[in-house]
């Protein structure tokens, strides 16, 4: 069901949109269902600003890239970081941004938890084996697992990383870490930029981070 990982950055095949993403927001109510099974889980770690953007960047790099299987990428997405809303909360900024936070054990807790949710949600909506398993692949491991695993894998990696090149991604981030706008920002430049898999990917977050750079002025409120 998952395409082989080719080697990064991989070139797009499709359209490369770097439009600002509140231009295109994700598409159509078939995931409406998904969507309801985990309000809850919404609720914690601004998922419900974090998800939907991350969803919309995914759609435009499943357009980037037409050979990804789009449902997986777009529901593995959706799901990937539900497990924060049944871990201990206290813990999410304590462990799970100080120090070596992709190493911290909450996080391989939050992406068990985005596991069981995913099994609990996807079959009785009528997803099958081989579809579940694909989604908990790709949320097993989604910040804790160095490598992606496949196209599909990098995919959700990537619009998993873009929307904090959004302002409302930075509003939000820059908080978690305890930086200002504009350091964050130079930590986006400067580290989440060679994180990222796909060209598209780069187009995109360096086209946000242009726009957020200016709309926040950076360059003088630091
Ligand atoms: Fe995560
Ligand atoms: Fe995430």
């Amino acid at each position: 069901m998952l395409s082989a990982l080719p080697p990064v950055p991989i070139p797009a095949t499709g359209p490369v949109d770097t439009s600002p993403i509140a231009l295109t927001p994700a598409l159509g109510s078939d995931l409406d269902a998904i969507w309801q099974s985990v309000v809850p889980e919404t609720r914690t770690r601004s998922n419900d600003i974090h998800l939907p953007i991350s969803l919309a960047y995914a759609e435009r790099l499943c357009a980037a890239y037409p050979g990804a299987h789009r449902q997986v990428v777009r529901v593995a997405i959706l799901l990937h970081d539900t497990g924060w809303g049944r871990v201990d909360e206290s813990r999410i900024i304590s462990e799970g941004f100080g120090g070596d936070w992709r190493k911290a054990e909450i996080r391989f807790e939050h992406e068990r938890q985005g596991c069981i949710i995913a099994q609990t949600v996807l079959p009785p909506l009528g997803y099958d084996d081989e579809f579940v398993t694909s989604v908990c692949g790709i949320i097993d491991g989604h910040d804790t697992r160095k490598e992606a695993e496949s196209l599909e894998d990098a995919l959700v990696r990537d619009a998993d990383r873009l929307w904090r090149f959004d302002h409302a991604g930075i509003a939000l981030a820059s908080g978690w870490f305890g930086l200002d706008p504009a350091t964050y920002c130079d930590r986006l430049a400067r580290e989440i930029i060679p994180e990222l898999l796909t060209e598209a990917a780069i187009a995109m977050a360096n086209a946000d981070l242009r726009r957020s750079n200016a709309l926040l002025k950076t360059s003088v409120l630091r």
